[in-house]
């Protein structure tokens, strides 16, 4: 028997419900303010643990996209921007002599941020800069070769916003990579039917992270000059991520 959408929205709605009020006084936290602040501040060491294991498993992937890096400028001159850097996970894949400005809204990342630096004397850094990637007021236009982004989006509401400031801040001919897990496209899944009754819990427990992301539409709808874009099932653990967007756009 095939449950209609109506049927499979209620039994949806079933599960997010009986998981809310498990998780009731988390909910509470969150709507009195209480659960942001503890996530700004627990976040960053909670996922410097959790990103090791899909930092592995997505080596060859990111290997694969940053060899394109040196396609947008020798490595001595490449400007480089990456938004929501996080721990800096990506830092080991970068040329040697290029230049990296970082950005992210958690200011608390910033000790793992500068370990990963530490490690990384092949890069020259630029700067560290506490804002947010939908709003880059301190990043001039037309300054960057490349801006990177690997799972970011997926934390910000307002997608199309986040790209047309990579655009802004990127030269005429410079990339905008990017790695970033979406929502399944076949609906009839399961990792598509625990995507949505698990997303609200998900985000509630990863800093507003969404598991029901259609980046690779708002790429189109950015209106790069060049769209290099592949859905994969990337090879991680973490089920509900597996389907992922990987690729780069061209302004
Ligand atoms: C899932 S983590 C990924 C970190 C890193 N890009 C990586 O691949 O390991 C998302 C990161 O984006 C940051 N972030 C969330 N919303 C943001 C925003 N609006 N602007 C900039 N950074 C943001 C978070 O603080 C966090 O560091």
């Amino acid at each position: 028997m095939h449950l209609n959408s109506l049927n499979m929205s209620a039994i949806i709605f079933i599960f997010q419900l009986i998981l809310a009020v498990i998780l009731l006084p988390f909910h509470i936290l969150y709507y009195l303010g209480i659960w942001g602040l503890v996530l700004k501040k627990a976040f960053p060491l909670f996922f410097s643990k959790v990103i090791i294991s899909y930092n592995k498993e997505m080596k060859e992937h990111k290997k694969t996209l940053f060899s394109n890096l040196s396609i947008f400028g020798s490595s001595k001159e490449l400007r480089l921007l990456e938004i929501g850097c996080g721990t800096g996970a990506n830092f080991e894949f970068y040329p040697k002599g290029c230049r990296v400005t970082c950005l992210d809204i958690n200011l608390n990342f910033k000790q793992f941020l500068s370990k990963s630096l530490a490690e990384s004397d092949h890069l020259k850094f630029d700067g560290f800069l506490v804002a947010s990637a939908d709003n880059m007021t301190s990043v001039a236009d037309a300054s960057m070769d490349v801006v990177v982004c690997t799972p970011l989006v997926c934390s910000v509401p307002n997608t199309l916003a986040v790209l047309k400031e990579a655009k802004r801040v990127l030269k005429p001919g410079g990339a905008f990579f990017f790695i970033e897990h979406v929502a399944s496209t076949d609906e009839s899944s399961w990792i598509s039917f625990f995507q949505k009754v698990l997303n609200p819990t998900w985000q509630l427990f990863f800093d507003g992270c969404s598991l029901q992301k259609a980046t690779w539409k708002d790429l189109d709808d950015a209106k790069f000059s060049e769209l290099n874009i592949r859905h994969i099932m990337a090879p991680t653990s973490w089920r509900l991520i597996k389907p992922h967007i990987i690729g780069y756009a061209i302004k």
